[in-house]
């Protein structure tokens, strides 16, 4: 503790000013002779002692005891982020185990920092209150025309169809590329279910690819072993899930030019990825149909929506008509096909349009974010932080990297570690093909002996990425890691 912020009880209302002009109005720590704490002085405690009736020359004695309140050494983050939450104050002195005070502890230190949150650029409420003054309260309206304009603009695509979420993107482009019962669809199996599930809604069946060292995403090499074992089997792959995970993305040509050659359509999903670039193209378009996320966690959101993108009108339009419910062009309902209720609200659109302008921010922050870690942990060779491949301009949506198995402390350990100090972190995605729903799928491993994503998911930690974690807060992280791997 300062000595700038240690007061006797002896010591005048004057002295106690004095310092708190010194330290720019921090609190004071009253202690005993021994130096034991008594109490805690605020601005306050001394402005309602003057008016009290005290001049400046009045002892700290006089001020009487007080519930202030301190921290223990053995108090575990979430006490003292208690202590915080329940007085409402920004400063805590914590004493040592002979009730000395050891330091001043600061709120700021205390706040819980989570991998990913929304962060609103300024224009969204603009356009949301739009959509309530003109009553454009439904799945349709200005603002769902206006974003997917924007979004078609933003992408460099021609068709662009906005909907309620990124698993409903993707069950759309499996149902108008023909996916249907009994087929086979290959599938990254490093990633969130949300990329297989829609598989098994229209009753076929995935396969699940290892991703490769150089990407961390699907490897050609996998993908080829996967065709054979799906031919061999007689079970020719109609289509390819290609998740780009973590705002990187795969060896894309090289995946494309084996797929064109056995005929296998590619759905993008870039639910993660959206703003990163594959040789200056925007990820969303680089295949054959692609998907977009606009979940809560995604580095941009409508809190809940998702977007499909090709230059295939035709499939964009279908997937439009699937969308509200299938209806036919009468003016009675007519039904010729089975629909979904998939359509993005014109309210959440506004939301959409407002984030869109941030996009390219967010991304530059991100990235910053990942540098920064990469940076402030660069003496720790235990440590492998997720490459990008050549020509790939990642958006980082989250920062992640291996621990070395070697090492002696896992990612587990260290998540521990974090979640201790008020810090999430998450192990990688757990692959599908480890997945109890899916036990009964096909995995074809990088090869025989190597399974790259089983081991990127028993080594691989992500840490907190959001573009509102203040400079400090990843200071703080970095420094926590760095004592960990001490
Ligand atoms: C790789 C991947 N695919 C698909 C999805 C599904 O998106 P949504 O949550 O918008 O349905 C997500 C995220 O949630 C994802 O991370």
């Amino acid at each position: 503790m300062k000595a700038s912020n240690i007061v006797q009880q002896s010591d005048t209302i004057a002295t106690a000013l004095e310092k708190m002009n010194h330290t720019g109005g921090d609190l004071l720590v009253v202690v005993d002779p021994n130096g034991r704490f008594i109490r805690a002085v605020s601005q306050g405690d001394i402005r309602r002692h003057l008016l009290a009736g005290y001049d400046l020359s009045s002892k700290l004695e006089n001020l009487g005891k007080a519930d202030s309140i301190f921290a223990l050494p053995d108090m575990s983050f979430s006490t003292i982020e208690a202590l915080f939450a329940s007085s409402l104050v920004d400063k805590i002195p914590l004493l040592d185990e002979h009730g000395v005070p050891k330091e001043m502890l600061d709120s700021k230190n205390y706040e819980r920092i989570l991998l990913s949150t929304p962060h609103m650029g300024g224009d969204e409420q603009k356009y949301v209150a739009q959509a309530f003054d003109s009553n454009w309260l439904a799945p349709a309206g200005p603002n769902l025309d206006s974003f997917e304009h924007e979004l078609g603009e933003y992408l460099n695509a021609e068709n662009v169809l906005a909907v309620t979420s990124g698993t409903a993107a993707i069950h759309l482009a499996l149902i108008v590329l023909g996916i249907t019962t009994g087929d086979t669809v290959l599938c990254s199996s490093f990633t969130f279910a949300a990329s297989a599930n829609p598989i098994c809604y229209q009753g076929a069946t995935p396969v699940f690819v290892d991703s490769d060292e150089a990407s961390w995403n699907l490897s050609p090499t996998a993908l080829l072993r996967a065709i054979e074992g799906c031919l061999k089997k007689g079970q020719p792959p109609k289509a390819l899930v290609l998740v780009q995970l973590y705002g990187q993305l795969a060896d894309v040509d090289e995946v494309k030019s084996i797929c064109k050659h056995y005929d296998i359509k590619i759905i993008e999903d870039a639910a993660e990825s959206i703003g990163a670039k594959y040789n200056g193209q925007a990820s969303g378009t680089l295949t054959d149909i692609g998907i977009l996320s606009f979940n809560g966690n995604k580095i941009i959101t409508t809190s809940g929506g998702g977007a499909l993108v090709s230059n295939n009108k035709e499939w964009i339009d279908h997937a439009r008509f699937l969308s509200t419910q299938a209806k036919e062009l009468e003016l009675h309902y007519e039904h010729k096909q089975i629909g979904y209720n998939y359509r993005m609200s014109n309210v959440l659109a506004g939301i959409g349009r407002g984030q869109l302008q941030v996009l390219d921010d967010r991304v530059k922050r991100r990235r910053l974010i990942f540098e920064t870690y990469r940076k402030r942990l660069q003496e720790f060779d235990v440590l492998t932080w997720m490459p990008e491949v050549e020509g790939c301009y990642s958006t980082r949506w989250l920062t992640t990297m291996t621990i070395d198995p070697d090492f002696g402390k896992s990612p587990i350990d260290l998540i521990k570690h974090l979640s201790d100090n008020g810090i999430e972190a998450r192990p990688m995605w757990k692959p599908m093909h480890l997945q109890p729903v899916f036990s009964k799928c096909d995995y074809y491993p990088y090869s025989e002996n190597l399974s790259v994503c089983d081991e990127l998911f028993a080594n691989g930690i992500c840490l907190p990425s959001g573009s509102n974690v203040t400079a400090d807060g990843i200071e703080r992280i970095g420094d926590l890691i760095a004592d960990f791997l001490r």
